[in-house]
């Protein structure tokens, strides 16, 4: 896993780039690296271009970067409107015609489920824990809220960088929705890059049962739990009731508050 970070700097950077580094760096308390290869497998470092946030991280040996945008791609805008895991979400979350649940993504990672949920309509507050992945996160947040297709978007999504099982929920909140990260079961080099890199940096949360335990405590009317398709209960807890798509299941607890 990733324990030190760092800020780089390429030559040709432009201004505003260098501005926002520098920024970015006595924010974080950052060391400069000089070159990207010098990176051991154990540390990372921030880059931007422009306003654009990515992190370089060694992956088997050579650099990669790792960035998010809620535009583009599998994440993006348009991928959440036709995406058929949004009715299989829906189900999940237990939208109704009129009714649109405000939803805590207490695991936002890289915030696919949360922009699901958002294009579904819902007001959703997403928590992401691990220092990297949140800046990431934020900063393709804040590019996303400056488009017209967010202007589109009927939800909304507010983030922070906060531990959701040391969380005390000061807002109402109808479901909590929880993607713990899981032991990937196929060899490593057959994951997917993305996925290998997420896990570099925020391991696998062995502590998930935690995190179920606090949500069982909060005062909602819903837990969803996503789990890969033979994944074990979380907390060893039978659902009310379970929703099954093709990799990966719903594990839905009804709580009632
Ligand atoms: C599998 S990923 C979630 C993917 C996400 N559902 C998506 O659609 O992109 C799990 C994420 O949850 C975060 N996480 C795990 N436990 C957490 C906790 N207690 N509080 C906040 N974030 C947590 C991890 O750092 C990781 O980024």
């Amino acid at each position: 896993m990733i324990t030190q970070f760092y800020i780089f700097n390429a030559q040709q950077a432009s201004e505003l780039s260098r501005e926002n580094s520098a920024r970015f760096a006595k924010d974080y308390s950052l060391a400069s690296v000089s070159a990207l290869d010098l990176l051991s497998t154990k540390q990372a470092a921030f880059e931007f271009s422009e306003n654009k946030l990515s992190l370089n991280l060694n992956l088997d040996e050579r650099i990669t970067q790792l960035s998010f945008d809620f535009s583009d791609g599998e994440v993006g805008f348009r991928a959440a409107r036709v995406s058929k895991s949004n009715e299989v979400v829906a189900k999940a979350i237990g939208c109704k015609p009129h009714y649109r649940p405000k939803v805590l993504d207490a695991t936002a990672g890289m915030g696919r489920d949360s922009l699901i949920m958002a294009a579904l309509g819902c007001e959703v507050t997403m928590h992401e824990r691990n220092f990297a992945i949140y800046q990431l996160l934020q900063n393709a947040l804040d590019d996303f809220k400056k488009t017209e297709d967010y202007r589109q978007l009927p939800g909304q999504l507010n983030l922070s960088n906060i531990d959701s099982a040391k969380a005390l929920l000061t807002e109402s909140i109808d479901v909590i929705y929880l993607d713990p990260m899981f032991p990937e079961r196929k060899k490593s080099a057959l994951v997917k890059k993305e996925m290998r890199l997420f896990k570099l940096l925020a391991g696998e949360d062995q502590d998930a049962d935690e995190l179920f335990d606090w949500a069982l405590h909060q005062p909602v009317k819903r837990l969803v739990v996503k789990r890969p398709k033979g994944a074990p209960l979380l907390g060893s807890r039978k659902p009310s009731h379970e929703i099954k798509a093709k990799k990966f299941r719903y594990d839905v607890y009804i709580l009632g508050a």
